[in-house]
């Protein structure tokens, strides 16, 4: 039998010098494993709560009272059970928390416990972790799915709060969607990251990066944010629109503002149709194929109108709006909010919650993007959920800077490895 031995968890730092948890899990044949959860900037309010300690230490982010409740309170109900049953785990976890939003452990305590014992059940079956998270699917849902490597969106230029400059937007991203493989994804992505850098500094443009590795110049508008990338993907001898498309994510719920939306960078202010406005005659001027959360997360009646407008056109992507939760998911899925869905498994804290909620996206034809956080660490656990759920697309920041490259560096050996599997289009 395959049983957990041992669990302990300390605090580590993640990409912006901020405590986070590294769990580690040891298992009775005496294979181990360990995993880090991320963090985020821009946070939806419904997430579920990522226990920080208060007082001065680390400005209050300190998380060793959720480094304690793995140590003391998890651990003893954990140890024994077999750690390919990620569900009854889960579950157990979920249970021992009792509250709806994980607010008693913490769902980063959670999530860490949750993700170490995935890595240590695939060692321990000797197959790589995509294929144990393929088993995990069926497990839970009784269904499978066909892997497939992700299409990255890659985060270049960047804005809102992730990037100190005047730029709304929060993120520009670059999709390279006729690259034949993983392999050309990333030659491509790279090539247009430096060529963007050399344009911003002809521009006497700053090339200092965001925390997400995309750049964060100062510039007049969202607009020259998107002529910018158009024009490094040009001279990456890649025609934009063909070869390469943009996406965005506008993180509305950080510039709404008394049912506007603010723009301070272009001076103005839009309510919610003439916000829709705006985002359709960017999507009908440039190769837009993508925008996130461009409406404000409680702003439904936006979401409403703006997934009735360019729904039809446009992958409309619910982060904040959706917070990885299957009820209100549920919710945005019966009022027709939105046609995609972003994944962050510390939204909701566990593997089980966040698979049930790929889940409920594939049977309701939304589409799941499997995504980092703005703070991140070197584990590379989404690279695997995507392959191994197929969810055909994931966001994991700029093609710089190790957080992020990290994840890209996962899937192209996944690419290597696995001969059988092909780059979601
Ligand atoms: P966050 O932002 O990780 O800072 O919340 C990422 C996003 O909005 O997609
Ligand atoms: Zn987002």
């Amino acid at each position: 039998m395959t049983w957990i031995k041992s669990i302990k968890a300390i605090q580590v730092l993640d990409s912006r010098g901020l405590p986070t948890i590294s769990c580690n899990v040891v298992l009775g044949s005496g294979v181990e494993a360990s995993a880090m959860v991320p963090s985020g900037a821009s946070t939806g309010a419904k997430e579920a709560l990522e226990l920080r300690d208060g007082g001065s230490p680390y400005l209050g982010k300190g998380v060793e009272k959720a480094v304690d409740n793995i140590n003391n309170i998890i651990s003893p109900l954990i140890v024994k059970l077999d750690p390919r049953d990620q569900k009854l785990i889960d579950q157990k976890l979920i249970d021992l928390d009792g509250t709806h939003d994980k607010s008693k452990l913490g769902a980063n305590a959670i999530l860490a416990v949750s993700l170490a014992v995935s890595h240590a059940a695939a060692i321990d079956k000797k197959i790589p972790l995509h294929k144990h998270f393929a088993d995990i699917y069926k497990d839970i849902t009784g269904s499978t799915l066909e892997p497939n490597l992700p299409m990255p969106m890659l985060n270049i230029l960047n804005g809102g709060e992730h990037a100190d400059n005047n730029i709304d937007i929060q993120e520009f991203m670059i999709i390279p969607k006729g690259a034949i493989n993983f392999k050309e994804a990333m030659r491509w992505s790279s090539e247009i990251y430096w060529n963007l850098k050399s344009i911003l500094k002809k521009e006497k443009l700053s090339t200092a990066v965001g925390d997400e590795g995309g750049f964060a110049p100062n510039l007049q508008n969202n607009e020259e944010a998107i002529k910018l990338i158009l024009r490094a993907i040009e001279e990456s001898n890649l025609i934009p629109g063909k070869d390469v498309f943009i996406a965005l994510d506008c993180a509305a719920s950080e510039f709404y503002k008394n049912k506007q939306y603010s723009l301070s960078g272009e001076g103005r202010s839009l309510g919610s149709e003439d916000f829709t406005d705006y985002l359709e005659k960017l999507v009908d001027t440039y190769p837009i194929i993508s925008i996130e959360d461009g409406m404000d997360e409680n702003d439904y009646e936006g979401w409403k109108i703006l997934t009735k407008k360019i729904g039809h056109k446009c992958q409309l992507v619910g982060d904040d709006l959706f917070v990885t939760n299957k009820k209100i998911f549920k919710n945005g899925i019966d009022e027709n909010l939105a046609n995609s869905i972003l994944i962050k498994f510390n939204q909701i804290g566990s593997i089980t919650e966040t698979i049930e909620t790929i889940h409920l996206a594939n049977k309701h034809n939304y589409k799941s993007i499997i995504s980092h956080r703005s703070g991140e660490t070197e584990d590379t656990t989404i690279s695997d959920l995507a392959v191994g759920l197929g969810a055909g697309q994931i966001k994991t920041g700029a093609p710089c800077r190790s957080d992020r490259v990290a994840k890209y560096n996962r899937l192209l050996w996944i690419e290597e490895e696995n001969e059988d599997l092909n780059l979601s289009k």
